[in-house]
């Protein structure tokens, strides 16, 4: 093919258009190739053979267009080392109509009728990577492609385009996922992947982590991935002995070695992929070029601030660039560290417009600085909400003297929200998806009443305001520009949190009770990184948060423990002990009513031989009504005779009732499921209600590895959550699903429902 043929963009991203009848095998004659002719590429005299070590790709599928993507080096040297200009090469990429099937995945010989013949150039510049943008396709159609370099040839692929934006389409079906920790559990959820029908792929972020051997990292992995390797990575300060990628070749060699999971090849050769990134591209919880390794520094004028790495972000943004198959420019001389840019729309027929913005790039620092709180708990985590929205209401004073009230308190930069807001508005699509890196849901804690939890947590607090609930008046601008606008069937796909979560997006979270719905949230587990849930629960297995241990996990024996407390609590009370918080006077009550025979003294010992397996209770914190699994393991132990100390609480529960029934009825005559409400330490002990944090929140799982699939039709989006087993005996399980939990939402109604 004419080299004049290329459009050379900006970054070494070639393209061409496809040709419908017409195309020459590179180096051959100008006879066309018919629909069942030969596609051999011409012959050499050089015998090198070559490899295709991180397999190929296919992303960002519009109506004529697509990005297709692979790495090439001679077969004998190393596949992972980047290497010098001598092993340049010049690659032919073979595009052709209809889908490949059954050579999917393979590397058998590419048959069908070509619709583009490409040579492309392998430079070490760009790590021998390779991406074309092929036009001039047909909307909605599958197709093949394989690059071939000396007779060597890659693995078939497919894709399939999208449908015209004025098409009509009756279905779509994709899967969205994110948070793939190479270092941890397993990959076995790509191997599943692979079985869907799916018309695309669309990544949320946190395809790589920059870092090795992060306490995160250091649980149980699968056999097949081994230890990874950083040519420069630095050591994070600290003696956690974890190394982080610091220059391009470090980014670059996780890029390569994440890749060589036949696995995750297979999935790439099958589906193309629309991506996103979120923190771990580049550095954790990142914002701009700033990392949070260390708390950074404190200046009252300015407010903390921390490290910004400004090299470092223009590496992890071109090896990104380098590795993803994205439509997208890379801008070497670009000042400071906007080299790319992410964001973009996708439109599926009349039926999907896909919106995918970056929430690190242009992102402003968090709201409370750690430097300030001088700990990422009380800045990033666990942050009291009066501070968050106090603090950010001087930022948006300042701002506003500036010209832009949200411009320090902004995850999307005031380009990208007026970019978003545009596009939205003039969406005509029948649903409006947006590819969201960070969830829109309020996750909170109030725990200004609960009993039993450190002073120091009881206020009303976020869990984490790296997410959208650091920046609440930005979301507020984004989810009342929706409802202003009525513009309809907005539904985010989310991942980042480790954990999947349903329910619906308000513009104003404090509004009692919460009326201004803007959108639905679905949020996808990580594929494999270690869950939200594991995180909390190893913060409060430190002895000095034992006290907060029942909001993360219990267990029977916990729970045993908790009706103690309480029957204790109880008798203290009647006998008129005013501090309950005095525990001596507790227990001289509870010892009087042992000796006057009204408890047991059975009753304040704990059962030997109790489950101390962790039960979680972190999901009704998030997601249900606090103390209800804590509630149900009480009465379980009461039901189960199991437990003296549950059966004694559960009795007097019962005689509390039967007497405010009156009327002769005893205590035996009160079912267990009236009982059960008053078992929970953190309900109220008049009317049983039991605490709801975030009644938005229509289903949590914060204890899960998996991925989401996505089933859309003009009436009806159908979600799938599918859950995956963990690793059994270190092996990847045979049964990969552990769970599907099906979710729906129908056009027009702002409601999601679990079914
Ligand atoms: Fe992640």
């Amino acid at each position: 093919m004419d080299r004049r043929q290329f459009i050379r963009l900006a970054g070494f991203m070639t393209a061409s258009a496809a040709s419908p009848i017409l195309l020459t095998a590179c180096g051959g004659t100008d006879s066309a190739l018919g629909p069942t002719e030969s596609l051999s590429p011409s012959s050499s005299p050089n015998p090198m053979q070559y490899q295709f070590p991180q397999g190929i790709a296919a992303g960002d599928p519009r109506s004529d267009s697509i990005v297709l993507w692979t790495r090439v080096l001679p077969r004998n040297v190393d596949p992972i080392a980047s290497q010098g200009a001598a092993m340049n090469s010049t690659i032919q990429l073979l595009v052709t109509e209809g889908d490949p099937a059954g050579l999917t995945g393979s590397e058998g010989v590419i048959t069908g009728k070509v619709v583009a013949n490409v040579t492309l150039e392998a430079l070490s510049e760009w790590d021998h990577s390779v991406r074309h943008k092929l036009t001039g396709l047909a909307g909605n159609t599958y197709y093949g492609y394989q690059f071939i370099v000396n007779g060597s040839r890659s693995m078939v692929g497919r894709f399939k385009t999208a449908a015209a934006a004025n098409a009509d389409l009756a279905q779509l079906q994709f899967a969205f996922l994110s948070c793939q920790d190479w270092s941890i559990h397993h990959w076995g959820g790509f191997s599943q992947l692979l079985t869907e029908d799916l018309d695309f792929i669309v990544h949320l972020g946190d395809y790589i982590y920059e870092t090795i051997g992060e306490d995160f990292q250091t649980g149980q992995v699968e056999a097949r991935h081994g230890a990874l390797k950083l040519p420069d990575g630095a050591f994070k300060a600290g003696n956690s002995g974890a190394r982080y990628a610091l220059t391009l070749a470090d980014y670059r060699a996780l890029y390569k070695q994440y890749r060589s999971d036949p696995r995750l090849q297979q999935v790439h050769a099958r589906f193309a992929m629309i991506a996103i990134w979120d923190d771990h591209e580049f550095s954790d919880d990142c914002w701009g070029d700033a990392t949070t390794y260390d708390n950074g520094t404190y200046d009252p004028q300015r407010g903390g601030d921390n490290k910004h790495e400004t090299t470092r972000r223009r590496s992890a943004n071109q090896a990104w660039y380098e590795f993803m198959p994205a439509d997208i420019v890379f801008d070497a001389k670009a000042s400071s560290f906007h080299t790319v840019r992410l964001y973009r729309d996708f439109q599926f027929g009349q039926l999907m417009h896909l919106v995918m913005t970056d929430e690190r790039l242009y992102r402003a620092d968090h709201i409370l600085p750690e430097a300030a709180v001088g700990s990422s708990v009380g800045s990033r985590y666990l942050v009291p909400s009066q501070q968050l929205s106090a603090v950010e209401a001087q930022k948006m004073a300042i701002g506003k003297a500036q010209g832009d009230e949200l411009a320090l308190v902004s995850i999307l930069g005031k380009t990208q929200r007026d970019w978003w807001k545009s596009t939205l508005k003039n969406s005509k699509a029948q649903w409006k998806v947006w590819g969201n890196e960070v969830s829109l849901l309020k996750m909170r804690l109030d725990a200004r009443n609960l009993p039993g939890v450190p002073s120091a947590l009881q206020q009303d607090l976020v869990l984490n305001a790296d997410q959208w609930d650091g920046f609440n008046a930005e979301r507020s601008d984004l989810l009342q520009f929706i409802r202003q606008n009525q513009i309809k069937n907005v539904v985010a796909i989310t991942g980042d949190i480790h954990s999947f979560y349903a329910g619906v997006a308000h513009a104003d979270y404090s509004a009692t009770p919460p009326n201004t719905p803007a959108l639905i949230d679905l949020v996808t587990a990580g594929m494999s990184s270690d869950s939200f849930y594991h995180y909390f629960a190893s913060a409060v297995r430190d002895p000095a948060l034992a006290s907060a241990q029942a909001l993360v996990f219990s267990s029977e024996a916990g729970a045993e423990q908790i009706a103690i407390q309480m029957l204790s609590v109880g008798i203290a009370q009647q006998a008129g002990v005013s501090d309950l918080s005095n525990s001596s006077q507790v227990s001289a009550a509870v010892t009087a009513a042992i000796q006057a025979k009204i408890v047991p003294a059975q009753a304040f010992v704990a059962t030997a031989g109790l489950s101390r397996s962790e039960v979680n209770t972190f999901n009704d914190l998030l997601g249900g009504q606090l103390g209800q699994t804590i509630a149900a393991l009480i009465a379980n132990l009461a039901a189960t005779k199991k437990s003296i100390a549950a059966q004694t609480l559960a009795g007097f529960i019962a005689q509390n009732i039967a007497q405010k029934v009156g009327g002769g009825i005893t205590a035996a005559q009160i079912p267990a499921s009236q009982v059960t409400p008053f078992l929970n330490p953190f309900a109220n002990p008049t009317t049983g209600a039991a605490p709801v944090n975030n009644p938005w929140i229509r289903y949590a799982d914060t204890d899960a590895q998996g991925y989401a699939v996505v089933k859309l039709t003009p009436t009806q989006l159908q979600c799938t959550f599918r859950k995956i087993n963990p690793l059994q005996n270190g092996q990847v399980p045979s049964q990969i699903i552990m769970k599907d939990t099906q979710l729906s939402i129908q056009s027009g109604v702002l409601e999601v429902k679990v079914n």
